[in-house]
């Protein structure tokens, strides 16, 4: 029997209220501070509140956690390296957990072409440093992103950004030159499609109108996708999409980087998920579960597009020795045993899920690899009508009980616990969401 979740106060309990009452007075008004949880501390997929009230973690703060909360081997590697320094910068000196780190991510990345990688703090400084690359090493200045993807917000990885209009507003102008598609979205395909038989439209349509009429390929960089969207919803587009894109690439010099910052460190079974398509991108950016929590991200790129000389791109922070222990043995955990349970935990988390999207009419369409599975909600399954509403509800009733959820896109719940879980923690979240949706429905 688990000890978690154990609700023993009102939800927020009056500790949690204080805190929070103190950072709305403190904290910037941009935070979006999905439910009042005020965190005491976690391990593994749980997580306990400052009034003692236990939740069991389907988001893992927003899919970082990879090895869990305070995995004690990535505890132990973080304590070590910080008793032996905390900072030298890695742009301008040398530290072995640099080297060990870059290697290991340039080994681990899909395809046999020799990588170089760079060391970021975050996702968005490693799309920052991708799109940088991609134009230096190919000297031109366009991009293609997708629409409902999300790449950070930065300057230039906002400008890829496509999900909320929101996260643009009043931020104008974006960077020029940037040229967003729609995305392998079959549930909602914005052509009227139906996949298989629409020949993968969306893919083909670029050479025959975007390029024909309005965009020289020979002027695109990169493209720049998710293999799976995270933030627009965890969305999985059909198997032939990535290695269509990558043609596209290679017929044009057009760059293919996928941003494995939500998907990548085996989250999906793999350790990244352009793995199951069997391509190989030019770069790859990563970030999210590769620290377990701690400030890391990369890029990794074939090594004859990393040729920009020393000074063109730098950090003070990022690939800080203390980060990169912790990626390191998260990366020993991730590829000793928590791969493979998100692999066989996500089958059979999906399995419930496609269950209860046989009981209950308001799930549209139920989608998944690994331990990254999306639930797309709607008022009407004809009408395929988006039912945020809904989402809103069920995720704020869960926190109430005791289950950390969080929505994707216009209409989806995203389920993203740590790659930790077991079948009992499975059963719990299954178990907690049929019941609120018995509720609601
Ligand atoms: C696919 C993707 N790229 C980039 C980012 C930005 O990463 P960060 O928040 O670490 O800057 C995110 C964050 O959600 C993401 O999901």
């Amino acid at each position: 029997m688990k000890d978690y979740p154990q609700i023993r106060t009102a939800i927020p309990g009056p500790k949690s209220r204080a805190v929070v009452a103190r950072d709305e007075a403190w904290t910037s008004t941009s935070y979006i501070k999905e439910y009042p949880l005020v965190v005491e501390r976690a391990r593994g997929a749980m997580v306990e509140d400052v009034d003692g009230n236990r939740f069991l973690d389907f988001m893992a703060g927003i899919a970082v956690a990879a090895t869990g909360h305070a995995h004690p081997e990535v505890v132990r590697a973080i304590q070590a390296a910080a008793e032996k320094f905390l900072h030298i910068c890695g742009s301008d000196f040398y530290y072995e957990g640099m080297a060990a780190l870059c290697e290991r991510l340039a080994r681990l990345a899909p395809g046999s072409t020799k990588k170089r990688v760079f060391l970021s703090n975050s996702g968005t400084e490693a799309v920052e440093g991708a799109m940088k690359l991609a134009r230096y090493a190919t000297r031109r200045t366009a991009f293609i992103a997708f629409k409902g993807s999300f790449h950070g917000r930065s300057y230039g990885a906002l400008s890829l950004t496509s999900s909320k209009s929101k996260q643009h507003s009043h931020f104008g102008p974006m960077l020029p030159d940037v040229h967003h598609v729609p995305f392998g979205y079959c549930y909602r395909c914005e052509y009227g499609k139906s996949y298989p038989s629409c020949g993968l439209h969306c893919v083909e349509i670029l050479e025959r109108d975007l390029f024909a009429r309005h965009l020289d390929p020979s002027d695109v960089a990169a493209i720049f996708v998710e293999p799976i969207q995270g933030e627009g919803g965890y969305v999985i587009p059909p198997a032939e999409f990535l290695p269509a894109l990558r043609s596209l690439c290679d017929a044009h010099g057009i760059l293919l980087v996928c941003d494995e910052v939500q998907s990548g460190i085996g989250r999906t079974g793999k350790m990244f998920a352009s793995e199951h398509a069997g391509v190989e991108p030019d770069i790859i950016t990563v970030a999210k579960g590769l620290g377990s929590g701690m400030p890391i991200g990369a890029f990794i790129a074939k090594e004859s597009l990393m040729t920009w000389g020393a000074g063109a791109h730098g950090t003070t922070f990022g690939g800080n020795p203390v980060s990169c222990a912790a990626a390191l043995a998260t990366l020993d955990l991730v590829e000793g045993q928590y791969r493979a349970n998100a692999e066989t935990l996500g089958r059979y988390l999906l399995d419930g899920v496609h269950r209860l999207g046989e009981e209950f009419a308001v799930i549209g369409e139920v989608r998944g690899l690994g331990l990254m599975i999306g639930i797309e909600f709607v008022k009407d399954r004809a009408t395929r009508e988006p039912h945020p509403e809904l989402v809103a509800a069920l995720v704020q009733r869960a926190f109430q009980r005791g289950l950390l959820l969080l929505s994707a896109g216009r209409s989806a719940l995203r389920l993203a616990p740590p790659l930790v879980i077991d079948r009992e923690d499975a059963d719990i979240a299954l178990g907690l969401i049929r019941e609120i949706l018995r509720e609601l429905a």
